[in-house]
């Protein structure tokens, strides 16, 4: 069964840890990301964007593809199913379809008109027992449509938005979606540790986990930052392990066109990738 987030991220910003949230875009990804937290004994949270949603023909048709891996791959761990950077539409077309957790990002609204959608959904998501997350500041680069400026969040808007009753906060904190471009500047530790003063105890959310160097993830978490996404990283491995397949002709040999066996590689480059990323979360054993 799939469940809130916000009981996983309490433990987890107590316990001085992080639950990945890892996007999915078809069945294979889900598959492989399950594999990873049933594995580890981890607990996870499956990303869907607004486009992979429609990619996959709909978010009922998520809903049911997950609830249906839950169940015939015995997955015991905790699981959410949440809407990553959703619209307000976006929001409310989840919480019908079942998802058991949802982002507003209403970054790119002035501070009031965020404030007034962010509580709107807090009370919705309140009363069926969903998780919900909200952005304050912009996630630099650009993720399935979703661009932003990057520029950092205010503390002081952090905390308004803290007490509208959401279950965990993400904040730009110099943090890219996509590639780190070489002149990169890094995390602002500053804008994350002047955030969490503020808002205590709020599980707060790194966004644009790719390529943030180990060191640094470790110091957010210590910072108290409790969940942490990861979307192109996997991506990534998926492709170079696919075309690895393609370059030494595998394809050609023992019917190795058959899908289940073109992409197994690339499933298999995601489990490994994800289980790599729960160990350097301390998420691992947390189930
Ligand atoms: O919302 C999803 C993430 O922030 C993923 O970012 O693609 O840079 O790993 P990433
Ligand atoms: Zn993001």
């Amino acid at each position: 069964m799939l469940v809130s987030a916000a009981e996983m991220l309490k433990k987890a910003k107590a316990g001085h840890y992080a639950v990945g949230q890892f996007n999915i875009n078809n069945l294979e990804w889900t598959k492989a990301i399950l594999t990873a937290a049933e594995e580890t004994k981890s607990p996870v949270i499956l990303g869907v964007s607004e486009g992979a949603g429609k990619y996959m023909t709909g978010f009922k048709t998520v809903v049911g593809m997950v609830n249906g891996m839950l169940e015939e791959m015995k997955i015991t761990v905790p699981v959410a199913l949440h809407l990553d950077h959703g619209t307000y539409e976006g929001c409310q077309k989840c919480i019908e379809a079942g998802f058991s957790s949802i982002m507003f990002d209403g970054s790119h609204y002035p501070i009031e008109e965020n404030v007034a959608k962010t509580k709107e959904l807090a009370a919705i998501c309140k009363e069926k027992g969903m998780s919900l997350e909200a952005e304050v500041g912009s996630i630099g680069g650009e993720e399935d449509g979703v661009v932003g400026a990057g520029e950092c969040a205010d503390p002081q808007e952090c905390k308004m938005i803290a007490d509208l009753g959401v279950d965990m906060l993400a904040a730009g904190i110099g943090n890219i979606h996509g590639v780190y471009p070489e002149n990169w500047q890094g995390l602002s530790f500053e804008t994350l540790d002047a955030i969490q003063e503020l808002t205590g105890d709020m599980p707060l959310v790194l966004h644009g986990g790719t390529g943030i160097p180990d060191d640094m993830i470790k110091k957010a978490i210590s910072l108290g930052v409790a969940k942490i996404n990861v979307n192109t990283e996997c991506q990534l491995v998926f492709a170079e392990a696919t075309r690895k397949y393609i370059e030494e002709g595998k394809d050609k040999e023992k019917k190795g066109f058959d899908p289940r066996k073109l992409l197994k590689p690339g499933a298999e480059a995601i489990v490994e990738k994800v289980k790599e990323k729960m160990e350097l979360f301390g998420s691992v054993g947390k189930a």
